[in-house]
């Protein structure tokens, strides 16, 4: 898609008018990607998956260091755009915050390397602070106490070790604090190589626990973390602050909020005691010192994440990671047409949310929970992560107004926007997974990047990025044949994320997965294929140059793939193939009499 930047930015909301040449164009270019480049090496009713995608890895394959499948291909392509726009546009025409992203992503690209031992300095500038790694066992001045770093940490978005938390306010005035059991599976434990990396790098004062030294008990002491199992909890156990039942809940709480915030009969939610304490007794055995270090180590983790941005589009990924918002707007403003396309976009959910649960009423077991069919009622969908009933701009504008960066030092840029969204956390009248907080996607040091669309249980939301809205999933001008294929069976999928919550203790999520990728297909096919009339599918014919039906059912078909499909397909592969081989209607396209024949037994 080529857009001219300047253009659209003096004239924002112009309409791009498309020709019926270009309709044509794109439809044909659609129709080819996915008939043109099935690889006959390969048969579809043995393995659809590599039929379908194999070509794609091969016809990408230039561009592997850039992304590795067609969902950081997108977020790649949209990448491109906005540095295109940052390079091309005059700093005049950006409103104030977007001056400011463009400053980020430009220390992003212009900043050197530091070392890690240069991070660790910098930020004993800006928190004036020592760290316990550098300080002697006997140190007289040096008060070793876990929760006081990481509360320091926690500014700069360090809320998963040991503990999360999380801060409701149900109204202006008042909050409540919860302590919440962290996510196991995302804990990132430490590994003997970067202990022997900062062995080589970060020399030690004497009197300090060495590397080598501290790495052997960290060895133990996270592979016994890793063993703690407790019950689920799914209600908080609340407690006045001054009843807290461990004493390192009150001194972390302390050392995380205001001191005027604490109010000895605040309360706080507890969310799975037998956690807590499970955790309470695993501490108790480690002295201060090292638990002090061990939780500065865990924060030096995040500088690996920091240098991940060795060219441009990494780079950009970064900043539209730390600027969701404000850079889905710049997307917004660059793309006025997909304005128009909203409502269709929504209709097209909606019609996939009635499809669905008219297949899932086939079903009479009553395998499917209850809830999850109360969820479907009033699921719905937002299309980009701006909040559309505020104006956009002047949000972003007053947001971002105590935000200042420098295009010239990348790492201190970093902490200060950690910090900021820190401070408007602390600050904030908002319920954390509500609203503004959650439009800013809580920012956090894993850079996504692919473009796929985020659902938010708390709301019963799917969100779907604007970068979605490009070929090979969605184009205005597409024939509802492809944006049925693409989009909808995507749609149709991602409806069983709402499935994950209900019924936690059911199906393992392998087995959703499943059910969503055979009843989504089904869905969309069904949607699709059920209301054709004579009259399209000859046009359709017509226009691709087709003879019969199951030529447009296979084009469906694999349209319907081509979003999985990425480079070293091994993850996938088992999966498509499994769901498409569940679907009667997938068996008649490609005659596959074998299936059905094994089917039998
Ligand atoms: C926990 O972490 C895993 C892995 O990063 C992630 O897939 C999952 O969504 C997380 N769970 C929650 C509740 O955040
Ligand atoms: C690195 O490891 C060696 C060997 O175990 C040890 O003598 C030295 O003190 C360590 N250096 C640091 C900075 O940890
Ligand atoms: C794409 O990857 C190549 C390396 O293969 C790199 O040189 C180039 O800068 C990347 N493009 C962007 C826009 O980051
Ligand atoms: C789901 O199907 C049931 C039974 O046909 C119907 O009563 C309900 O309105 C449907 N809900 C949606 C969201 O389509």
């Amino acid at each position: 898609m080529k857009i001219c930047v300047l253009l659209l930015a003096a004239s924002l909301g112009a309409v791009m008018v498309s020709g019926e040449d270009d309709h044509k164009t794109i439809n044909e270019k659609q129709r080819s990607l996915l008939m043109d480049n099935f690889d006959t090496d390969f048969r579809p009713c043995t393995t659809f998956y590599n039929y379908a995608c194999y070509k794609w890895s091969e016809n990408h394959k230039a561009k592997r260091d850039n992304y590795t499948n067609v969902a950081e291909m997108l977020n790649y392509e949209v990448n491109l755009e906005l540095m295109e726009y940052f390079e091309k546009t005059p700093e005049s025409n950006m409103p104030g915050f977007v001056k400011m992203v463009k400053d980020f992503f430009v220390s992003c690209r212009e900043t050197a390397e530091l070392t890690i031992l240069d991070f660790m300095h910098l930020l004993e500038r800006q928190e004036n602070m020592k760290w316990a790694l550098f300080t002697a066992d006997n140190s007289e001045d040096f008060v070793f106490d876990w929760t006081a770093i990481a509360a320091r940490f926690r500014k700069y978005g360090f809320n998963y070790l040991f503990r999360s938390e999380a801060k409701k306010s149900p109204d202006a005035d008042k909050f409540t604090m919860y302590f919440k059991m962290p996510n196991f599976s995302s804990f990132n434990y430490i590994f003997h190589f970067e202990m022997e990396e900062y062995n080589r790098t970060i020399p030690l004062p004497s009197g300090t626990m060495n590397f080598e030294e501290l790495w052997e008990i960290i060895d133990t002491f996270e592979d016994k973390f890793r063993e703690i199992k407790v019950p689920k909890e799914t209600e908080p156990t609340m407690f006045k602050f001054h009843e807290l039942p461990y004493p390192w809940m009150q001194s972390y709480l302390k050392a995380l909020l205001h001191p005027q915030a604490i109010d000895p009969d605040m309360e706080v939610g507890v969310y799975n005691m037998a956690y807590m304490a499970t955790l309470d007794n695993f501490l108790k055995p480690y002295d201060a010192i090292f638990l002090a270090r061990y939780i500065e180590l865990r924060f030096m983790q995040i500088f690996d994440k920091l240098n991940q941005r060795s060219y441009p589009s990494k780079c950009m990924t970064i900043t539209k990671n730390i600027f969701p918002m404000a850079t889905e707007y710049i997307y917004g403003q660059m793309h006025p047409e997909l304005v128009e396309e909203v409502p269709k976009i929504k209709q097209i959910f909606e019609n996939m949310v009635r499809s669905v649960n008219k297949s899932l009423h086939l079903d009479v077991s009553g395998v499917i929970p209850k809830a999850f069919f109360d969820k479907l009622e009033t699921m719905h969908m937002k299309v980009g992560n701006l909040p559309q009933e505020r104006d956009a701009k002047d949000l972003l504008e007053s947001y971002y107004a105590q935000l200042k960066l420098t295009p010239s030092d990348y790492y201190l840029n970093n902490l200060e926007i950690m910090k900021f969204y820190f401070k408007f956390w602390q600050d904030s009248k908002y319920a954390v997974e509500d609203d503004m907080m959650f439009y800013q996607n809580k920012p956090n040091y894993d850079y996504e990047a692919d473009i796929e669309p985020t659902y938010v249980a708390s709301m019963n939301l799917f969100i779907y990025p604007l970068g979605l809205f490009r070929p090979p999933v969605y184009h205005a001008d597409f024939e509802d044949i492809f944006k049925q294929s693409s989009l909808a069976t995507l749609m149709a999928v991602r409806i069983f994320d709402a499935f994950l919550g209900v019924d936690d203790d059911g199906f393992p999520a392998d087995d959703v997965k499943q059910i969503a990728g055979v009843i989504g297909l089904y869905s969309s096919f069904e949607a699709f294929f059920s209301t054709l009339t004579a009259e399209e599918i000859s046009r359709y014919q017509t226009m691709f140059g087709f003879t019969t039906l199951q030529q447009l059912k296979e084009m469906f078909l694999l349209g319907s793939v081509h979003y999985k499909c990425e480079w070293i397909p091994a993850s996938l592969q088992h999966y498509v193939d499994s769901t498409v081989s569940h679907l009667s209607a997938f068996t008649e396209v490609y005659d596959c009499k074998l299936n059905n024949y094994v089917k039998m037994f």
